[in-house]
């Protein structure tokens, strides 16, 4: 039998063993026509040295809202409470000047849209020297290359000091999202924030390029988050998987654990929709019902509209903490252990 307690309390900053990002109670409400509402909601979740966690939530789960508050890139209608520590230092309320210094230098960023994010009149070979350069301003245009040739060799880019004098638009689509990764490592950050990385790509080229971070992670020891809507991405990349939904964690835990052993009908209902080959006819996403949009959520689990297993009186209520259903495994379903005792 599952035993269920309140999950660990917070690592203070004086922690040594502090994790690396340690995020607690984020809420990020945007201003709309209806007031303010919440696209994040009292988000918790750590990020251990050379650790790389998933995000993973359909569509409007509140991902790149987390993200954006990490970065400190939300607009300024955008209000952000809770607490966002870096090695133990408190990264909310710091001034644009501050954040901007933690941003590229310790936090890199990998954006979705890589055709977006270079500019096509460019070569390749300086926009990556122009990253280095914003942080490390000493060095010379020899030395710029070199650096700016290591990191699309790590990327694995072959040729790289040939294909620096190239244009994005001689690049594929794969090899563009490869460039992003290395210029989001241009200043060996302690950690790569990645937002959809694969989204734009095809299948095949979805593969490398998650093996691409798999090798700059093994390579440079850099923590990473991945954002992504696709659990399917997750085994094999990251060591831990956050699951939001509705802007809410509703399970934290190992790979292995939250893949095996998973304690949300949510991430069930995800495993479920995942197409496996050992099964002949694969069932593809569909989980009934839609989430409801931010302002709309009831209290309580913003699954339980959803949820095969609701129960009106237990899910509408607010739980105060996720439960521990195994050691570094929570959950926020309040019936995890009758659901396991009906499923079983
Ligand atoms: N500037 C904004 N103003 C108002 N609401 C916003 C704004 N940006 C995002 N939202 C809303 O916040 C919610 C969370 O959005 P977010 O972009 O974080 O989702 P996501 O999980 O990243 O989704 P996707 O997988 O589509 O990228 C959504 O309902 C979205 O409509
Ligand atoms: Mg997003």
């Amino acid at each position: 039998m599952t035993s269920l307690s309140p999950s660990r309390a917070d690592a203070g900053p004086t922690d040594p063993a502090a994790p690396l990002l340690a995020v607690r109670d984020l809420t990020v409400e945007y201003k709309t026509d209806a007031g303010m509402v919440a696209a994040v909601e009292r988000l918790s979740f750590d990020v251990g040295e050379r650790q790389t966690l998933a995000i993973v939530g359909e569509s409007g789960s509140g991902k790149s809202a987390a993200a954006m508050a990490l970065m400190g890139l939300l607009p300024r209608t955008a209000r952000v409470t809770g607490s966002i520590r870096f090695r133990g230092e408190e990264l909310l309320g710091r001034s644009e000047r501050q954040l901007r210094e933690v941003r590229g230098r310790r936090i890199g960023i990998i954006f979705q849209d890589a055709l977006a994010a270079l500019n096509p009149m460019m070569t390749i070979g300086a926009q990556i020297a122009e990253a280095v350069s914003v942080h490390d301003p000493s060095l010379g245009p020899k030395e710029l290359a070199a650096r700016a040739a290591d990191l699309l060799g790590l990327v694995g880019i072959p040729s790289p000091e040939t294909r620096l004098h190239e244009y994005p638009h001689e690049f594929s689509g794969g090899m563009r999202q490869r460039v992003m990764i290395a210029i989001g490592m241009a200043n060996e950050p302690d950690i790569l924030i990645a937002d959809e990385p694969t989204t734009a790509l095809d299948v095949t080229v979805q593969a490398q390029i998650l093996e691409v971070v798999r090798h700059v992670q093994e390579r440079t020891g850099t923590s990473i988050l991945l954002i992504t809507h696709d659990l399917g991405v997750v085994a094999g990349v990251a060591d831990r998987v956050m699951v939001m939904y509705g802007g809410r964690n509703l399970e934290t835990g190992g790979v292995e654990a939250v893949f095996y052993q998973p304690s949300h009908p949510y991430t069930r209902a995800l495993l479920d929709a995942l197409p496996r080959i050992d099964r002949r006819v694969p069932r593809l996403a569909q989980i009934p019902g839609n989430p409801s949009p931010p302002g709309r959520r009831p209290p309580g689990c913003p699954f339980q509209s959803r949820c095969p297993h609701a129960r009106p009186a237990l899910c509408g209520a607010e739980s105060a903490s996720p439960l521990q259903v195994a050691d570094l495994h929570t959950t926020s379903c309040v019936r995890v252990r009758e659901i396991e005792s009906e499923l079983r």
